[in-house]
């Protein structure tokens, strides 16, 4: 018999959470704010809770997917719903802070629960699937427990470490890098768009170009991680032949009237480097640019 699972919040994400569960067997008790938000789940064999209070009541696990960790704080720190968490372990896959996870750690535990704190690298459609991904922090002995759980969400769960705050802060650093993609894309549509480029002649470029710039940002991760920013022969790139480059969009874009707020960011780094004597180094060198290490 599969333990009980609560879920609080039935948005997108928390629905697809629900359905995951019940699928993998688990008798699954769900809330929402909005109460209509739940009807599918009860159609899906789910058990609708009254109030926060009776759902966090009817399981030992309790799951929250809410908008973000102030919507969790109105729902948990109610008095009666403080008072029923003793004993019970939850799993919070709202996302949010590194500081934020670390506060709601230390909150939960002086009522008496065990706590973990996720995030979710995938969109509702992967939730139960093997290619889900879920970044886990928290006390290793509880990720223990709730490893089963959470291996019905997806069947890619990773422990990030002890530290509660370390899955929302690789979630932010993998997010950054996810920005980046899509920001460059909508520069690059932009430089279509002035230059009469058709978008599919783009489509079928960036399918050509993606392995090249996997491979730049393996590298760049992997020289970064060693210290390894002088260029040496196994350099694929130095800062030089990259602004050079950069320029010519720069121009391009200066010429057309294209907005170039994310290009002045990628100049002030560029400056900020050459300037400390670094155009002849490998790109990674930048990465020293970019704010005080941890
Ligand atoms: N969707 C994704 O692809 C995805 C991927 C990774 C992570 N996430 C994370 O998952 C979480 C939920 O995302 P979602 O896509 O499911 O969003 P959503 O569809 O907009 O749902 C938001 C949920 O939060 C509830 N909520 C908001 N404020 C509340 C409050 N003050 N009190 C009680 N409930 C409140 C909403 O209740 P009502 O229905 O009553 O408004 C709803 O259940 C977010 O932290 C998001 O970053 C989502």
């Amino acid at each position: 018999m599969q333990p009980a699972i609560s879920v609080l919040g039935m948005g997108r994400m928390g629905s697809a959470l629900a359905h995951a569960l019940l699928k993998a067997g688990h008798p699954t008790t769900v809330w929402n704010r909005t109460p209509a938000k739940a009807a599918p789940l009860a159609a899906a064999g789910a058990e609708v809770a009254a109030s926060v209070r009776n759902a966090v009541a009817a399981s030992e696990v309790v799951i929250v997917n809410v908008s973000d960790y102030q919507a969790t704080q109105s729902l948990l720190r109610d008095k009666e719903v403080a008072g029923a968490l003793e004993g019970r372990l939850i799993i919070e896959l709202t996302s949010g802070t590194p500081d934020g996870g670390r506060e709601a750690h230390g909150w939960a535990q002086r009522q008496g629960a065990r706590y973990l704190d996720g995030a979710i690298l995938a969109t509702p459609d992967f939730i139960g699937t093997e290619a889900g991904t879920l970044l886990v922090s928290g006390p290793s002995a509880v990720f223990e427990e709730g490893r089963n759980v959470l291996g019905a969400l997806g069947g890619n769960v990773q422990f990030i470490g002890e530290d509660p705050g370390l899955a929302n802060a690789l979630d932010s650093a993998v997010l950054a890098l996810m920005w980046g993609a899509l920001f460059g894309a909508l520069q690059s549509i932009a430089v279509c768009r002035a230059e009469a480029i058709d978008l599919g002649v783009l489509a079928r470029q960036w399918t050509a170009t993606a392995p090249v710039v996997e491979g730049l940002v393996s590298d760049l991760i992997k020289r970064s991680a060693a210290g390894r920013y002088d260029a040496d022969a196994e350099t694929l790139s130095s800062v030089s032949p990259h602004y050079s480059a950069f320029h010519h969009l720069v121009d391009l874009m200066e010429a057309r009237g294209l907005d170039r707020t994310i290009t002045g960011g990628y100049e002030a780094i560029f400056r900020r480097a050459i300037e400390a004597g670094h155009l002849h180094d490998d790109f990674a060198s930048l990465s020293q640019f970019m704010g005080q290490p941890a």
